[in-house]
Order: C-alpha cells, then sequence, then structure tokens
C-alpha cells in the first residue's frame, strides 16, 4: 500500500500503535504484578481502537515488528536469568524499554495529530502518552529503591 498523504501517515501510525498496545496485554499479563498495569493498556488500546473507528480505519491492519521483537528479546533474557531477584531486575529493564517504545510512540502520533488539528485525537493520545510516561517513572522507583539492590545483593 502507497501512503500518499499526511492523514493516511497519522492512521498508519496510530495502526502500528494499536497492535504494540495488543501484543503488550498479552505481554504484560505474563509478566510480574509489580511491574505491569495491564487494566491500563486494556484503555490505551481503546482510546486508539475508537479514534481508528472514528477514522474509519481497521485497527487490526498492521503487526508491530518491532514491538514483536522487542517481546522476544524480553522473553529470551527472562529465560536466561536465575533466581527471582535476578528475574525481577530483568523484568524491570525489559519493561522500560518497551515503555519507552511506547512513549515514542505517543509522542509520535500526538504531534502527527496536532499537525493535523485533530484536538480530540491529540487530546486521548497525550493522555496515554502521560500514562505511559508515569508508569516509566514507577518503573525507575522499584527499580532503583526496591529491585535492583536486592538483585545486586542476591
Ligand atoms: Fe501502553
Amino acid at each position: 500500500m502507497k501512503i500518499t498523504n499526511f492523514k493516511d501517515m497519522y492512521i498508519a501510525e496510530l495502526q502500528e500503535l494499536v497492535s504494540m498496545e495488543g501484543q503488550l496485554t498479552d505481554e504484560l499479563s505474563r509478566m510480574a504484578a509489580a511491574a505491569s498495569h495491564p487494566e491500563e493498556t486494556q484503555v490505551q488500546r481503546q482510546r486508539l481502537e475508537s479514534i481508528l473507528q472514528k477514522h474509519g480505519a481497521n485497527p487490526r491492519a498492521h503487526t508491530d515488528q518491532t514491538m514483536q521483537a522487542l517481546v522476544n528479546e524480553t522473553e529470551m533474557m527472562l529465560g536466561m536469568l536465575k533466581g527471582n531477584d535476578l528475574r525481577d531486575a530483568g523484568l524491570i529493564a525489559s519493561a522500560q524499554k518497551l515503555e519507552h517504545y511506547e512513549i515514542a510512540a505517543y509522542g509520535t502520533v500526538a504531534a502527527l495529530a496536532g499537525q493535523l488539528d485533530l484536538r480530540d485525537d491529540q487530546q486521548m493520545l497525550h493522555e496515554s502518552l502521560e500514562e505511559e510516561k508515569q508508569a516509566d517513572v514507577r518503573l525507575t522507583k522499584l527499580a532503583k529503591g526496591e529491585v535492583n539492590p536486592d538483585a545486586l545483593a542476591a
């Protein structure tokens, strides 16, 4: 498919992002409860689906390969880590990489929505962006305050 205008590029980016959130829902449900907020991911996915629906675009049109690769790397890494403390530290490290990818993606689509003057979209995407940033802050606190020191001492 050839994309020839800005709006369609925006839609394609949204389709990529909704695929990312979908894959994360699956992955996070398998991750430790401490590091994940699956309900938040669910809400973010619904926001994206409602935006795509409004624009008459298929939310299943795309599979994000980068997220697929990140999830595979996470599973490989966790498979290598021995002991709960090390696994917890590795889990947070991986979760933060996924989180940063999401932050980049939401920042991008929110900017595109702004350029298109789609203020409702932009608002919703900003909400998700802020949640992702907060999740990252939570993970940093958890890692630095507790999980990494424990793993280091183990
Ligand atoms: Fe998310």
